[in-house]
């Protein structure tokens, strides 16, 4: 029987179940109303509102800029079209990092004024108090270790992360911390799938991977990405499953050249 087709509404719980029969997590971000309610009605797992709506919805280059209200105001958007996919939203860069206090008001902001299931945190060792303060709230907290782009000014590039084998063991004990703090799920970004594959053996809760190969519990991508909506990222790990950027400019084009011409409206198409 999977537990994935069987039930009514994710939750952590229900990931966790997934992990232990070795059914796969499926993941996508969302970050509007419309787009939303389709992936919910595709019988996704989790919607990540993901901090990237800094890049695909606002057109910055990192996922610096992004506001906690701005993260709110996209959450609250999927919240209201989401009836069974559990939501995490992504809490943006600094709006936990300072201090543990300061990151469990921000973490109760959006709980409260979202309705989403869960926050995700970037970050090991680093913010564990934060993360712990959190969790005493009751509030789940999914994990985000690897390639962590609300550090790209430390790491300089989009490389692939963990190849050595110093990053590799940091990233092994920061997966471990973060599963005896209690986090419910783990992302891993852009690693070497040996490893990612690893962490996922030996941590008891599921391991999400984008660019981190098959041997994880669950995928995730940016949906503007999958869709090529955004046609100009192509890093190998993304499989697009349409070219919605040729599609979508195709009719937008048409529509031009119907209102020019004065096809459109017709007839049928007036009151
Ligand atoms: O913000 C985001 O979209 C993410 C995913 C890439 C995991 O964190």
């Amino acid at each position: 029987m999977s537990v994935h087709k069987d039930v009514k509404k994710v939750t952590t719980h229900v990931l966790q179940e997934m992990k232990n029969r070795g059914e796969k997590i499926s993941m996508l971000t969302g970050y509007d109303y419309s787009m939303a309610r389709i992936i919910d009605a595709s019988g996704i797992d989790v919607i990540l509102v993901g901090d990237s709506a800094s890049n695909v919805m606002a057109g910055h280059e990192t996922t610096l800029p992004i506001t906690l209200d701005q993260m709110i105001y996209h959450a609250s958007s999927v919240v209201r079209a989401v009836e069974r996919a559990l939501v995490v939203v992504d809490m943006p860069f600094g709006s936990y990092q300072g201090n543990s206090k300061e990151a469990l008001s921000n973490a109760i902001r959006i709980m409260k004024e979202t309705g989403g299931h869960a926050v995700k945190m970037e970050g090991g060792e680093e913010i564990i108090d934060s993360i712990k303060r959190i969790l005493t709230a009751g509030i789940p907290v999914m994990g985000h270790l690897g390639l962590t782009p609300q550090s790209i000014y430390k790491f300089g590039t989009y490389v692939v992360r963990a190849k050595e084998e110093e990053e590799a063991s940091r990233l092994i004990h920061d997966a471990k911390l973060l599963e005896d703090a209690g986090c419910f799920a783990i992302v891993l970004e852009k690693i070497p799938a040996k490893l990612a594959e690893q962490v996922a053996k030996e941590v008891k809760i599921p391991i999400i991977g984008i660019g981190a190969g098959n041997g994880v519990d669950g995928q995730v991508l940016v949906v503007h990405d999958m869709l090529g909506i955004n046609n100009e990222f192509k890093p190998r790990f993304l499989r697009k499953y349409n070219n919605l950027y040729e599609q979508m400019h195709n009719s937008f084009q048409q529509y031009i050249s119907d209102v020019k011409s004065g096809d459109f409206p017709n007839q049928n198409e007036q009151y």
